[in-house]
């Protein structure tokens, strides 16, 4: 069994969550529940960053101390993650002393082999993103604050630096020849880019002004000054497997490979693809295999942002969740998202066209036109196949349907159309499989409803209905109506693996309904799955349903979305 390490940035406390931190979550939750559906054991990891100074600056404002507030918003994080169903291992609070005394003793290490150097440092300085923007990009944006507009502030400081610039070449390299993978390509070579210009050292430690919250990490050995709390935060990702149980997430140079995934959008890429890699470096672990950088959601077309007030909140997720089902927001986030280098906007009416193409008219309905057919067709059991005595549809099945068909009067469009859901679901797992392998969830978890478009396809073309009416006048009509509806039945069971990351709640319940629930127990710690994917979705796998197997009709999955009712709100 393979392992493999999973992140999101550790979110800011400073106010509640949002869509962005959801959808980031979220895509990371898909990854992980997709490597576990493959059979790899998964570490998960997400949490909040606590230290940052406007953390303690909205505890002032609201009249409480930094730690409450963190504590009050780092709930409200977890809350919503709850709600999400997101399947993280583990949820860290920078607060926590397991993190605050590793990061500490990361600092001291990189001081002790002059890694880290007290000198002198002026430049720009953005409040709200605590962070120094560079000299040329404070300019082009008008000393203001590229990522909120916020006014930049000119500081100098006696400050620790850790020696960004002798890791120029190798950070270079690495990601030139993707052993730093990141993603997408565009962002990659933004990265390159921005680093051929040449690298500074950075600032790791925060001068202790007179007034200042007691707030933050102390630098090992001098009082005078702080972590500063980006450099803080990165460690984060090892802090937490720094442990003697888990510390086979990332092991240490000569102890094997394990894939790093970190997760983020566009904003903070910087400090993922490069000065965490070097960090790492320095301090003599392996860098991260993949930081993957998506863009942002914009909310009806227009930037979300607090001057307009217009965050799509997770009261408004949770408004969506009670009418389509969470599941379908899962899927709206997974799939209209923007995982590629693209905004990507939460519009109600988009929402509701993929919601009936994918759900309600996609898998909602070939599950429940199938569970439909094996009840009247065959009191609910699905019927003996005919695999070995007729091949697969696109055999001799197939022909006895369209014969049917013909006899019908409905004439068959194209007699050289093939379905071999053999060759086809095979094909679909090995796609997804691949599109996973590059962090392209929106595409991996498609390939399930591809395959659902390419049932809907075979019952229209073999209209099983009208062969049903006529079993008599064809000989071997019912063993080629069984085969039909148990194509339709293992192909959609197929479908549904592949759809499971984004759904793992409604799968369940299709499960549940097809007697299934053997495949995946969902108190299991773990994947949770009986056998990887490979395994789970081959045709003819003693996985697979089995004659005699009950397929409830059960509810439909999706009930279909009316376009013309008002947008669902918190
Ligand atoms: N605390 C730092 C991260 C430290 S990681 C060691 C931070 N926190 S944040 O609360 O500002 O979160 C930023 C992240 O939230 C983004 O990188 C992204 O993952 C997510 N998003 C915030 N707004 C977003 C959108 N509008 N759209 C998509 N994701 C966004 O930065």
């Amino acid at each position: 069994m393979d392992r493999r390490y999973i992140t999101t940035p550790i979110y800011y406390v400073n106010d509640r969550p949002h869509i962005g931190h959801c959808y980031t979550t979220l895509v990371a939750d898909v990854a992980a529940r997709a490597h576990r559906l493959m059979g790899d054991e998964v570490f998960f990891l997400t949490g909040t960053d606590e230290h940052a100074e406007k953390v303690a600056k909205a505890a002032a404002d609201n009249g409480m101390s930094p730690m409450d507030w963190a504590t009050r918003n780092a709930d409200r994080f977890r809350e919503a993650f709850d709600f999400m169903g997101f399947s993280h291992d583990d949820f860290v609070r920078t607060t926590e002393d397991r993190h605050k005394d590793k990061a500490s003793a990361y600092i001291q290490r990189l001081m002790d082999s002059g890694e880290i150097a007290l000198g002198d440092y002026s430049g720009w300085f953005d409040p709200s993103q605590e962070e120094y923007v560079p000299e040329n990009v404070a300019a082009e944006h008008d000393f203001k604050s590229p990522v909120t507009g916020a006014p930049l502030e000119k500081r100098t400081e006696q400050n620790y630096f850790f020696k960004l610039s002798k890791h120029e070449d190798w950070l270079r390299q690495q990601i030139e020849t993707d052993r730093i993978r990141v993603l997408p390509e565009q962002r990659k070579n933004e990265v390159l880019g921005r680093i051929k210009q040449g690298l500074n050292d950075v600032p790791v430690s925060r001068r202790v002004k007179e007034g200042d919250a007691d707030w933050g990490i102390t630098m090992p050995g001098d009082s005078d000054h702080r972590i500063y709390v980006w450099i803080e935060a990165l460690c984060n990702y090892l802090t937490v497997v720094d442990t003697d149980e888990r510390r086979e997430f990332w092991p240490a140079e000569g102890h094997g490979t394990v894939p790093v995934t970190h997760f983020m959008a566009k904003d903070i890429l910087w400090f993922h693809a490069v000065i965490w890699p070097a960090m790492l470096r320095a301090l003599g672990e392996r860098p991260p295999e993949t930081v993957y950088a998506h863009a942002y959601f914009i909310a009806e077309g227009r930037k979300m942002s607090k001057s307009l007030g217009n965050f799509i909140e997770i009261d408004t997720l949770r408004a969506y969740a009670q009418r389509y089902s969470l599941d379908a927001v899962r899927w709206y986030l997974a799939t209209q998202g923007p995982l590629g280098a693209t905004d990507a906007d939460f519009a109600y009416a988009r929402f509701v066209e993929v919601y009936n193409a994918d759900l309600a008219n996609g898998i909602g309905n070939a599950t429940s036109r199938v569970g439909n057919m094996v009840e009247k067709y065959f009191d609910g059991s699905l019927p003996k196949t005919c695999n070995g005595e007729f091949g697969l549809p696109g055999g001799k099945a197939l022909g006895i349907a369209l014969a049917a068909r013909e006899a019908a009067g409905k004439p068959v469009d194209d007699p050289t159309r093939t379905f071999d859901f053999a060759t086809e679901t095979t094909a679909a797992v090995a796609k997804a499989t691949e599109h996973i392998g590059a962090c392209q969830l929106d595409e991996a978890v498609r390939c399930g409803i591809a395959l659902v478009k390419r049932v809907d396809d075979f019952i229209s073309y073999t209209a099983p209905f009208t062969l049903a009416k006529k079993l008599d006048e064809h000989e071997h009509g019912e063993t080629a109506l069984a085969t039909i509806l148990y194509s339709c039945a293992e192909a959609l069971r197929i479908a549904s693996l592949l759809l499971a990351p984004a759904m793992p709640g409604k799968m369940a319940e299709l499960w549940r309904g097809w007697d299934c629930e053997h495949l995946h127990d969902p108190a299991d710690a773990g994947s949770g799955f009986v056998a990887p994917l490979a395994e789970l979705a081959a045709w003819g796998s003693p996985h697979g349903l089995k004659a005699g197997q009950t397929i409830r009709k059960g509810d439909a999955l999706f009930m279909r979305a009316d376009a013309k009712e008002a947008a669902p709100e918190a």
